[in-house]
């Protein structure tokens, strides 16, 4: 303990990058635990930008640990680059990272399958990272785990087999299926220099939950993603909620000391699927534009819309929200009319327009100091959310902010929250 949860509260891309990073200051260990290269966190620092989709992005703390849980699906040719990247640039990566032996293994043809799938059906609008397939392949028990890289009979066994249950598929797909030899040699490549970073990373977090150790829990994407909670059909593969976090972890349920809900100002989403305050097609660029909407990713351009408040206080309540951060404030500085859809207790009215404030807080550092505008708007989201606002981003560098800034603040240094059974007491 303390272990601090971090949970993007709508379609992904709410800034949660950007929040990790500056959380990462005062944590011990940062730990991404579910999803793959489908997130996309953009980190800037000074002049300089980065961008991770697999790494946590508390990476650029040189102190930090930085682990890759057992919930995740590892492209690990793409993880070796983006460490090869990151070292290229003077920040030594490999020695703080630690991998589960328990994650799964994106293979080539998980993304190709991906990918065609979505040519030929256009179906949810993918990242094509091979994330579905991947995670299909895990509850079909025929996945192929971190661990099995290290023993090479078992592997190609593996590989046999997971190939077998995409012949039909890929068939009338036209995918190419890869071989055997050629799948081992490419794992063979990575693996040499990966091998000696997997480890039974829960157990390393229990030891570290133990000895007081400040922990930070990543998520990736969005609640109205998560396979059950959000948009479904139109959602990634695997779950994001708070309680999935522990579970991907592989941490007990009561560990969670504090969750923190990541909202932007107003809403993005990228793919397809419902998105009932989304604006039209021109004042949708107007936004992306200001907002410098397009996925870290794929590149594709964001559809953009108003705050929606009604589904915000839903998802701050399905995740057991703590504390809220809304970031991008300050993309909202010129418009003089900001749409917003109450939560359904507050307003009559369900898409209102708040009036705006005209006026630049990129610089503000202080609640007291923005328009009256903008800390009417903050104070609205809060009380129709039902959550505190803790932290507001005014800016994508590290310390443009408004607020709070450690996360791990106020929280006991040892123990569990809940008291624990006592025998006849
Ligand atoms: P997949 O996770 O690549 O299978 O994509 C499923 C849906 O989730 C698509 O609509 C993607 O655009 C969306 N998605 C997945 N990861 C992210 C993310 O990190 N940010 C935003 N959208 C995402």
């Amino acid at each position: 303990m303390p272990v601090v949860a971090v949970v993007g509260l709508q379609w992904g891309d709410e800034g949660k990058g950007k929040v990790i990073d500056l959380f990462a200051e005062a944590a011990d260990t940062v730990v991404r635990h579910g999803g793959g290269a489908n997130a996309g966190h953009t980190l800037r620092v000074g002049d300089e930008t980065f961008v991770v989709h697999l790494l946590p992005s508390g990476v650029l703390h040189p102190q930090t640990e930085c682990v890759l849980a057992q919930g995740m699906v590892l492209d690990l040719g793409v993880l070796l680059e983006e460490v090869d990247l990151l070292e290229s640039r003077g920040i030594a990566v490999l020695p703080r990272l630690f991998i589960s032996e328990k994650a799964h293994v994106v293979l080539p043809h998980h993304k190709a399958i991906d990918a065609a799938r979505e040519a030929q059906f256009a179906a949810i609008g993918t990242t094509k990272r091979g994330i579905g397939p991947a995670y299909e392949d895990k509850v079909g028990r025929r996945g192929v785990r971190v661990e099995d890289c290290a023993q090479r009979p078992l592997l190609a066994e593996r590989l046999e087999r997971n190939l077998r249950g995409w012949e039909a598929e890929a068939l009338q797909l036209g995918v190419p299926l890869p071989s055997v030899g050629e799948l081992t040699e490419a794992l063979r490549l990575v693996w040499e220099r990966l091998a000696p970073r997997v480890v039974a990373t829960d157990r390393r977090l229990w030891d570290q939950i133990e000895t007081g150790r400040k922990i930070l829990l990543e998520g990736a994407q969005g609640a109205l993603l998560d396979i059950d909670d959000g948009t479904y059909p139109y959602v990634t593969s695997s779950h994001v909620s708070a309680a999935a976090a522990c579970a991907y972890a592989g941490l007990p349920a009561q560990c969670l000391d504090r969750v923190v809900g990541v909202t932007k100002a107003y809403c993005t989403r990228v793919g397809e699927g419902p998105f009932p305050t989304e604006l039209d097609a021109s004042a949708s660029a107007s936004l992306r534009a200001l907002g410098g909407e397009f996925g870290a990713t794929t590149g594709r351009p964001r559809r953009c819309g108003w705050l929606d408040l009604e589904t915000l206080r839903t998802t701050c309540r399905r995740n057991g929200i703590d504390a809220l951060v809304v970031t991008k404030l300050d993309v909202l500085d010129t418009l003089d009319r900001i749409g917003v859809k109450r939560a359904q207790d507050a307003s009559a009215e369900r898409l209102v327009q708040h009036q705006g404030w005209n006026c630049p807080t990129h610089h503000l550092r202080t609640f007291a100091d923005l328009p009256e505008q903008a800390a009417t708007f903050l104070r609205m989201i809060e009380s129709d959310a039902a959550t505190p606002l803790m932290l507001t981003s005014v800016g994508p560098e590290r310390h443009s902010n408004i607020g709070e800034t450690d996360c791990f603040k106020g929280l006991p240094t040892g123990g569990y929250r809940r008291p624990r059974y006592t025998f006849g007491g």
